[in-house]
């Protein structure tokens, strides 16, 4: 949609509001299953980067299968037309309650992230008569050399099973009657671009492959999780991610064993670029040394730019000319944190200007919340509107 037309879809509206692009969605989620497609990869989508029921359907309906990472969310994949054999489910912590419920549903496999774990869902699975597939997520002390925050992969971090625990495992296998060992699971990080960390992750892995089959092991399934980065700053060029590079760096370097199957569990590369996040400017303000643009979305409709010191590319839609300014962009909550950026270049801004705040559609609307006693966002899908784009003059 053009900016003209999005102004004019927010002219009765209140704000903020999440804005998604299903046409972008679909064409982003047609390049990726199309690039894994060409060596046979399964895609799972990692549903926390968004949950929205019709970005879920989008997925669904396309055939790829679902991560999750509460019981909630396994419930939220088959409301949305998931199968419970395309459902992982993975989280260091899963309470009882969430491990009896995949049970029942009979969801494809859990991701383990511990021995203690492993036991539990052996345990649970005995007593309910059932049994469970499982992928044993290892960390593989892997620097993703991304955001503090968000890297998982380094040995001293609560992720996965440290790799000199694989031997206690692999001693004690044999007593877990009611699991299905299907296989291993990776998740180095996430806002990866270099492909050179999955280079190192595929490596890695081939040791580990051939360590296994020196015990002859031989598993059916790998899953190297998500990571996938997504380009924030250039949204032309940027707009679907390279899938192509991405699937290639595995398929040169990954030694997959015969009849192995290849997962992955991109969350943020399918939906980021296909939200946008509209927010009016309520009141401007020249401070000391900076001027204020403070607008009526804050750090409780999308925590990023706070908590991670995240760069989300922002534009005036209402206007397109005037005379350039540097603004510091600031929601309404009462914390120092809740500004959006620092240092933006805008056309002199005015209140009431609608802005866009970009590349909000992963982590974004589902990491909200109610702080200040704020209401949430309201949502609105493209393919749901219909605008009548008014001449100009
Ligand atoms: N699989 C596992 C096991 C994960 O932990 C994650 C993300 C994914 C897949 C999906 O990763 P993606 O493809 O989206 O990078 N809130 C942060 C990102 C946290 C990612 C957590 N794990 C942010 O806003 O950047």
């Amino acid at each position: 949609m053009e900016n003209r037309e999005l102004v004019q879809m927010m002219e009765n509206r209140e704000t903020p509001v999440y804005f998604y692009d299903m046409a972008l969605l679909a064409d982003t989620l047609d390049k990726a299953i199309a690039s894994a497609g060409q060596y046979g990869y399964r895609l799972h989508y990692a549903m926390k980067a968004n949950h929205n029921g019709k970005i879920l359907q989008t997925m669904s309906s396309r055939g790829v299968g679902a991560d999750c990472v509460s019981g909630n969310e396994v419930k939220a994949a088959l409301e949305n037309g998931f199968l419970p054999g395309d459902i992982v489910f993975a989280g260091v912590g899963k309470t009882d309650r969430e491990i009896k419920f995949a049970l029942e549903t009979g969801i494809f496999a859990f991701n383990c992230e511990s021995l203690q774990e492993v036991e539990i869902i052996n345990q649970m699975a005995e007593e309910m008569g059932v049994r469970a597939g499982i992928f044993l997520r290892l960390n593989p002390d892997i620097d993703a050399y991304t955001h503090d925050k968000i890297t998982t992969g380094r040995a001293e971090n609560k992720f996965g099973l440290p790799m000199g625990q694989m031997q206690s495992f692999l001693h004690r296998r044999k007593d877990f009657n009611n699991i299905e060992w299907l296989g291993l699971h990776f998740h180095i990080g996430s806002q990866i671009t270099d492909m050179v960390v999955f280079e190192n992750l595929c490596q890695r892995i081939n040791k580990i492959q051939d360590l296994l089959e020196d015990s002859g092991i031989l598993l059916p399934h790998l899953n190297v999780g998500g990571g996938l980065g997504i380009d924030y700053e250039n949204l032309e060029t940027g707009r679907i991610t390279d899938f192509e590079s991405y699937f290639e760096t595995f398929h040169r370097n990954l030694k997959l064993r015969a009849g192995q199957q290849l997962h992955f569990e991109p969350g943020r590369s399918l939906v980021a670029q296909s939200g946008i996040l509209l927010s009016r400017v309520l009141f401007t303000k020249a401070g000391l040394e900076k001027q204020f643009v403070i607008i009526d979305a804050s750090m409780t409709d999308l925590l990023r730019p706070a908590l991670y010191g995240a760069v989300h590319k922002i534009e005036n839609l209402s206007r397109q000319e005037g005379n350039s300014t540097v603004y510091e962009v600031a929601g309404p909550v009462c914390e120092s944190s809740d500004v959006f950026a620092k240092n933006v270049v805008l056309p002199q801004t005015g209140r009431g200007d609608i802005l866009a705040i970009y590349s909000t559609g992963a982590y974004g609307q589902v990491m909200s919340s109610t702080y200040n006693m704020r209401n949430p966002a309201e949502t609105v899908y493209s393919d749901e509107i219909k605008v009548a784009v008014k001449k100009a003059g």
